[in-house]
């Protein structure tokens, strides 16, 4: 047999949340075919990292009061729980923020520049002159200038779902300040795509070497054959940003999307270091081959941009890119607020076996991409049905006569190479094999549930439980257990990739060592013994499904008018008392923490009147200062100004709160409709 040497990596997850169900989903997909890979005896290095850099994550760290590279160690620590919780396993986890990417992406970039494919031009960009920072588009947001919406991001509008430049927005707004943007020019660093030897390159890695799946491979072709073709790449961003130094260009650094797949190779020579394997020599030998997992999402990155890079910086370029689509619940986008949204840790916490979703995850999964949906009927069918129904009996209905009868020991006098039964199993090896390698994880275990169910049907044939009545068939008895407890263990390899838990504690009952692909055809010995059997995996109940759903937003339970009890109403008074009370619409143009309050937020507000006020509200615990920004509210505008411990505040804004906090502690700030200006009075 040939060796042979995979690299294999999953997309590297941005350091400023934890896992979502889809990351578990992708590397659940990644570490059955690494893992029957490493049954098959191969070389396999399987490595992960962060994604450390990149201005949302430089912006998350400075509002939680703490350095980049803290916060990105605090989303680090917390990725371990999730993958040993799903057995996920990585032999690296690293962070482009590493020693070994600074030095690899400056590398890559020096090469690229030697070589001809940087270019430099001069551009113009929004800047936020009160952060005094260059905004990304998803930062400024303002008036979409087909439809006339409020409050849509500087690329696309949510409401007529148009595309356009940050600089069509009307009355365009910073989101992190609620400045005015303006236009700024600066050097920015390109990547030359559009050189034909790039676009030449491309075209046979990507559509003439068919190493692609095909939707992806149709994909790159409208990329590169589509009109205008493929533009150059702006692979810099200016200071303040968390990245990559771009060597000899101070104040300039690498967008985040040029060092994030650098990380690959980075968490790789971070792990050889660790256990003192050749980095170089390893990449610079032909027959390895590197292989990258990811989401449908980020396809033209890595199958345009990132073979790219590597080819013309003397790198070797990656073998494959695997593309997935995302997961469903039920149908739909997870959505937190439809009680949609799945928590991984959740499903860990509640006591819901791991191995139930990496079965019904692979069950589902095929070398396309397509979307997975999860469904609480079909999941809990395909566990109970397939996976405890099918296979886990098999070793409940044998292994007890086998440990009450015959003293654990399994008699395997008729496993000769002939044997009719087992050959048949032991010949299903090869198929199921292959589609594990192909990625068709829903076929593979199709294959398997097959052999199960000729299995069972040998099981009703033979009647073990009829035959434990009478002492003369006790040699029957354990010929027909044996027989099964063998087909049980091949039936274990066969699923050892996708349950390799489960497969663990079936080689500590059976005790033996752990098995890979060949040890299929390899019986149990002859007056073997087995340890007493114990359960291996429980049914899932369909009711736990009510926990792991997370509950609906509160904005959507149905208000439980009975059991409230409204404040009394104050005592009565004329529309002149009221006329008093100069209310007027207010544009929360900023918003920010106080420092050393911990109930206050303070608001920077556009009242219409040429200048800004400054009001502190009491409203820190139900809000972030970013949820504000930009957003119209309601004002008393003609309160007398109050000397505060922080300042001066000039005015009120209105909230809602309920009487009983205990029933609802939430604060709800008052929100005009659109339409109404900063100034106008309510009345
Ligand atoms: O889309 C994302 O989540 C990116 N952090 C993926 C990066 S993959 C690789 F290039 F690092
Ligand atoms: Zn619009």
């Amino acid at each position: 047999m040939i060796t042979r040497k995979l690299f294999v990596t999953t997309a590297l997850p941005y350091a400023n949340a934890p896992f979502h169900l889809g990351h578990i989903m992708e590397y659940i997909q990644a570490d059955i075919w690494v893992r029957h890979q490493r049954m098959a005896g191969h070389e396999v290095h399987f490595v992960c990292a962060d994604d450390a850099h990149g201005a949302p994550i430089m912006i998350a760290a400075e509002k939680a009061g703490i350095t980049p590279q803290e916060f990105v160690a605090q989303i680090a620590a917390g990725r371990k729980q999730y993958l040993d919780g799903f057995h996920i396993e990585f032999n690296n986890w690293h962070s482009t923020d590493g020693p070994e990417n600074h030095a690899l992406s400056q590398d890559i970039y020096r090469k690229l520049k030697a070589a001809g494919f940087i270019t430099s031009k001069t551009i113009e960009q929004f800047y936020d002159p009160v952060k005094n920072m260059f905004l990304p588009d998803r930062y400024i947001k303002g008036e979409c200038p087909k439809c006339g919406a409020k409050d849509q991001y500087g690329d696309s509008c949510e409401v007529c779902s148009a595309v356009y430049a940050p600089t069509e927005v009307k009355n365009p707004y910073s989101v992190l300040t609620g400045a005015t943007p303006i236009m700024k020019s600066s050097e920015h660093f390109f990547f030359k795509l559009s050189d034909q030897k790039c676009v030449d390159f491309l075209r046979t890695w990507a559509l003439q070497d068919k190493r692609l799946q095909s939707e992806v491979a149709n994909k790159c072709k409208e990329w590169l054959e589509g009109e205008g073709g493929l533009g150059d790449w702006d692979i810099s961003r200016d200071a303040p940003y968390f990245g990559i130094e771009i060597p000899d260009q101070p104040g300039k650094y690498f967008y985040v999307w040029l060092d994030a797949p650098v990380g690959y190779l980075a968490s790789l020579k971070n792990y050889f270091g660790k256990i003192g394997q050749d980095f170089d020599a390893f990449m610079q030998d032909p027959s390895t081959e590197q292989i990258h997992f990811i989401g449908k999402d980020i396809t033209y990155f890595h199958t345009l941009f990132w073979p790219a890079m590597l080819k013309f910086s003397g790198y070797k370029t990656p073998d494959n890119v695997y593309a997935h689509g995302f997961v469903t619940v039920s149908g739909e986008k997870m959505s937190k607020s439809r009680g949609t949204g799945i928590s991984p840790l959740r499903y860990l916490d509640i006591g819901m076996n791991p191995e139930w979703l990496r079965y019904y995850f692979a069950a589902k999964l095929n070398a396309k991409v397509e979307d997975l949906d999860m469904n609480p009927e079909d999941f809990v069918a395909r566990v109970n049905s397939d996976l405890i129904g099918k296979y886990i009996n098999i070793a409940s209905r044998a292994s007890g006569f086998i440990s009450k009868r015959f003293d654990g020991v399994v008699n395997t006098a008729w496993a000769t190479s002939d044997d009719p039964f087992i050959t048949k199993l032991r010949n299903a090896s090869a198929e199921i094999q292959a589609l594990y390698e192909a990625r068709e994880f829903g076929k593979a275990l199709r294959a398997v549930m097959e052999q199960a169910d000729i299995i069972n049907a040998y099981v009703d044939a033979n009647k073990p439980w009829e035959l434990a009545k009478q002492a003369e068939n006790d040699a029957k008895l354990q010929e027909v257990c044996s027989r099964l407890l063998e087909a049980f263990r091949i039936l274990t390899i066969f699923l050892k990739p996708v349950l390799p838990h489960l497969a663990s504690q079936v080689e500590a009952q059976f005790n033996i060592p752990a098995m890979n692909w060949s040890d299929v055809d390899t019986p149990l010995p002859h007056l073997h013994k087995i340890k007493p059997y114990v359960h291996l995996m429980q049914r899932v109940d369909g009711s736990i499904f009510d926990q792991l759903f997370d509950a609906p937003a509160p904005q959507n339970a149905p208000v439980e008018s009975d059991t409230q009890q409204i404040e009394e109403l104050a005592p009565e008074i004329k529309i002149d008392d009221f006329a008093k009370i100069d209310l007027r619409i207010a544009k929360i143009v900023h918003c920010e923490h106080v420092e050393g309050s911990d109930k206050l937020l303070r608001l920077t507000l556009d009242v219409g009147e040429g200048k800004t006020r400054n009001v502190f509200s009491g409203i820190k615990s139900a809000y972030q200062p970013e949820q504000l920004i930009g957003k119209f509210t309601v004002m008393v505008a003609n309160l007398a100004p109050r000397k505060m411990k922080f300042g001066m505040s000039e005015g009120m804004v209105l909230a809602a709160s309920a009487a009983n906090e205990k029933s609802n502690p939430g604060l709800y700030i008052l929100e005009a409709w659109p339409g109404a200006e900063p100034g106008m009075r309510v009345r």
